[in-house]
């Protein structure tokens, strides 16, 4: 395997780490990494929010003898705030092509960091320090309510917000090649606190970085005491929510607009019928006109954020084909099912074939009608 030295070497390295109160352990933590990571071209960034406890004297008065030690300093607005403006002050300012992101409080061993970034350097845009892959752990120290707060906040990122593949989603030890961060667009990330991990690991995830995990041991803290607080508890489940349903964004929209297109239908077919209009030429009118709407919006709104394949008018006729298809497939389970189930109702018959038709329907025109321009169908 390739050393870590001439691995990495080609990249500038930049070490974010955010403070508070971290006064007993900022010092030791730079000499430490100082040490470990001799290269000119590595950085040592230190976002402290005006910790009271004078962190920042220390990190000022260590960086008159070490150039290679940054200070950036704000208003405390929680640890995702510091995170984002650290890792953009590391890529604008300090030029980094990779960051490390771990905490100031030995929790994260500073001699792990070498091989977060041999993996980056060969083989991923991210590597994860996990606690939770094979041959990782957490101190016996942990109490139980801790672990268990642990455990399923990464349940939550998986089962909730959708990431994949993943152990240890809440993780604050990382390696990230910052073209990966680029195409990540962080700048939008709006997570003030802990679950500033998760939000970035989505955005990494959905656009494309290749994430591996590597084993680390998590060491309690033995100077100093957390910040995690309760306000970061329920900003982290309201965040995971709220990335889950971005997932599932493109569903409610369509859902919504075939919930508008039924309705239209209904009422046109009332206005053809006061038009004085025959019922039976009104109904296939009111289909049409509602089949037509439902493009027009589902091509504007639900997929707008889309770059389309082809010019609108052949995804209208797709998306009429598909209607009209969708119509026989309906009646079809009808059928069959009214001659398989003759005492059952109607109308919970007429629901049974609703269901999988519309969840067909969706993934028809989520994957052909309105792919993106590129995509294979
Ligand atoms: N600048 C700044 N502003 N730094 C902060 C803030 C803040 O508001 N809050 C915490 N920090 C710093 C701490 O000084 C420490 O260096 C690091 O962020 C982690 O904070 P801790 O308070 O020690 O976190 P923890 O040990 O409870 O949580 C760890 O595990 C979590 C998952 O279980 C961290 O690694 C988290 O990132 C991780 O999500
Ligand atoms: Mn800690």
């Amino acid at each position: 395997m390739t050393s870590v030295v001439t691995a990495a070497a080609g990249l500038r390295i930049c070490f974010v780490i955010p403070t508070y109160d971290e006064a007993p352990n900022i010092e030791p933590l730079l000499r430490h990494l100082a040490h470990l990571h001799p290269s000119p071209e590595t950085a040592f960034l230190i976002v402290d929010d005006n910790s009271p406890d004078g962190t920042a004297g220390l990190v000022r008065k260590f960086s008159s003898q070490e150039p290679r030690v940054h200070l950036l300093e704000g208003e405390r607005q929680g640890l995702g705030s510091a995170y984002l403006r650290g890792i953009t002050y590391a890529m604008d300012v300090l030029g980094a092509d990779a960051v490390v992101q771990m905490d100031a409080d030995f929790s994260h061993d500073p001699s792990d960091a070498g091989r977060l970034l041999e993996r980056i350097a060969v083989d991923a845009d991210v590597a994860v320090g996990s606690r939770y892959a094979p041959g990782g752990a957490v101190d016996p120290h942990w109490g139980r309510g801790r672990r268990w707060l642990s455990r399923w906040g990464n349940r939550g990122a998986r089962w909730i917000a959708g990431l994949r593949g993943i152990r240890d989603c809440t993780s604050g030890f990382k390696a990230i090649r910052t073209t990966a961060l680029k195409c990540a667009g962080i700048q939008d990330i709006r997570a003030q606190g802990y679950v500033f991990q998760v939000a970035l690991l989505h955005r990494l995830q959905t656009t494309g970085a290749r994430i591996v995990e590597e084993s680390i041991y998590f060491r309690d803290r033995e100077r100093g005491q957390t910040k995690l607080g309760a306000k970061d508890t329920l900003e982290f489940l309201l965040q995971i929510c709220r990335l889950g349903a971005a997932q599932y964004r493109n569903v409610w929209k369509f859902g919504l607009t075939g919930s508008v297109a039924a309705a239209v239908n209904l009422g046109s077919f009332y206005y053809l019928l006061e038009l004085g209009l025959n019922k039976y030429l009104a109904s296939p009118i009111a289909v049409e006109i509602s089949i037509i709407l439902n493009f027009l919006i589902n091509n504007h709104w639900t997929f707008g954020d889309r770059r389309l394949a082809g010019p609108r008018r052949v995804r209208g006729l797709k998306f009429n084909f598909i209607a009209l298809l969708t119509l026989a497939l309906n009646y079809a389970i009808f059928v069959t099912l009214s001659l398989l189930f003759v005492e059952a109702s109607p109308l919970l018959l007429q629901a049974c074939a609703i269901a999988p038709v519309a969840a067909v329907n969706y993934l028809v025109h989520f994957h052909w009608t309105f792919r993106e321009a590129g995509e294979r169908f």
